[in-house]
């Protein structure tokens, strides 16, 4: 009887298919390590977390993985696939098949494994409490109605509220590969979450925490968080909103803060970013006088610009207009923040060149509105 005929139980079978996958066994109990073969005959329909069902079923009952809700909701299914962080649930084994491709399937990254495809989420369940996920409204009586917010209101946070804390951004996480106390892209979308929420009254003490150590300037903008996110909740996006809210409160103690304020003016004035004078303006007049030896050795191979006279892009105007454009529309904070490729997707050009001014923004649930009406 073919796989597909016990599966559905019906009586005309369903077309199968051979699927071959490779997987990272591992003990952490016996620090035994094993790449396995499995080949084994699937519905065609199957996706990798069905794979791996019937691998367990009928080839090897000890193979470990989480799972529970199959419809990428629960975020348990997180595992790495040749390299980068999928969810099982979500990931059709038809066309890898067709291909003629043996994909490697590997616990997550950047958590403890303590067996074959399950790893230890503690760390990242302890940043996602850090970041007290729950609103604090700051009155001490609550209102004699439910505060509700509109949906206009709500937009701003549409899409870090769509997190199933799948923990497969972290898995994927530069920085924190280097640091495993960097708060992360997972739990910083929370973050945003709730300091973009007009319920929330703790948005001040909140950026404050994460613009500490390990905080949200120490995000490499590697991108591999938006990539990798099933739900699109962009990650990187929410950061560099915690960010622009951050300095538009004035809370811009952390060097990354500073460097970036620097950067705005220095593109501002000149079109460029002016290299020379980065390191006293984001670290301080002491530390540049440390640095003026090795800013001359650069300076003596031509590898920075003399700061005077600064040079003065050609096309200055277009830096300064974009300026004035995003001043006009208020874009302010959190409202300045159109990043990663949806975001670049979002931005139409015109015939003449140069960015539409006139784009509606787009509310979930409603067609977008025809241009100019
Ligand atoms: S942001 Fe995306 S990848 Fe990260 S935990 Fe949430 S749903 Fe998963
Ligand atoms: S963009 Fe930042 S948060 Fe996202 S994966 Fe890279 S370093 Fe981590
Ligand atoms: S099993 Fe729930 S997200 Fe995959």
């Amino acid at each position: 009887m073919s796989i597909g005929t016990e599966i559905t139980g019906g009586s005309a079978p369903e077309p199968t298919m051979e699927v071959a996958i490779k997987i990272w066994r591992y003990d952490s109990q016996t620090g035994e390590r094993a790449l396995k073969l499995y080949e084994v005959e699937a519905p065609e329909w199957a996706c990798l977390l069905d794979v791996l069902d019937i691998i367990k079923d009928r080839v090897d009952g000890t193979l470990a993985y989480r799972k529970s809700c199959r419809m990428m909701i629960c975020g348990s299914c997180g595992m790495r696939m040749d390299g980068g962080a999928v969810l099982a649930c979500k990931e059709r084994m038809k066309p890898i098949v067709d291909r003629g491709h043996v994909p490697v399937i590997s616990a997550m990254g950047n958590m403890p494994i303590v067996k074959d495809l399950v790893v230890d989420m503690d760390p990242f369940w302890s940043k996602i409490r850090a970041m007290k996920p729950w609103l604090q409204p700051g009155y001490q009586e609550p209102p004699e109605r439910e505060y509700l917010a509109s949906q206009e209101q709500m937009n701003p946070i549409h899409k870090e509220a769509l997190c199933i804390m799948c923990g497969c951004c972290v898995s994927e996480c530069n920085s924190m590969e280097s640091d495993p106390d960097f708060l992360g892209p997972a739990a910083l979308a929370k973050g945003f979450r709730f300091v973009g929420d007009p319920r929330d009254g703790a948005d001040i003490e909140r950026l404050n925490e994460y613009n500490s150590e390990h905080g949200i300037w120490d995000c490499t903008r590697c991108y591999f968080c938006n990539e990798r996110c099933p739900k699109g909740v962009d990650p990187r996006d929410a950061i560099a909103k915690l960010g622009a809210e951050s300095v538009r409160q004035g809370i811009d103690h952390d060097l990354g803060a500073k460097h970036a304020k620097w950067f705005v003016t220095s593109t501002k004035t000149t079109g460029w970013l002016r290299e020379t004078e980065l390191v006293p303006k984001t670290q301080g007049i002491v530390s540049a006088i440390k640095q003026t030896k090795f800013a001359l050795g650069l300076a003596r191979r031509g590898k920075v610009p003399l700061p005077f006279p600064p040079h003065v892009a050609e096309e200055v105007r277009e830096a300064r207009a974009l300026h004035d454009l995003l001043k006009e529309q208020n874009r302010r904070g959190a409202a300045g923040i159109v990043q990663g490729e949806r975001g670049l997707a979002r931005i139409e050009r015109t015939d003449e060149g140069g960015a539409k001014r006139d784009i509606a923004e787009i509310t979930p649930g409603e067609e977008p509105a025809a241009a100019g009406s």
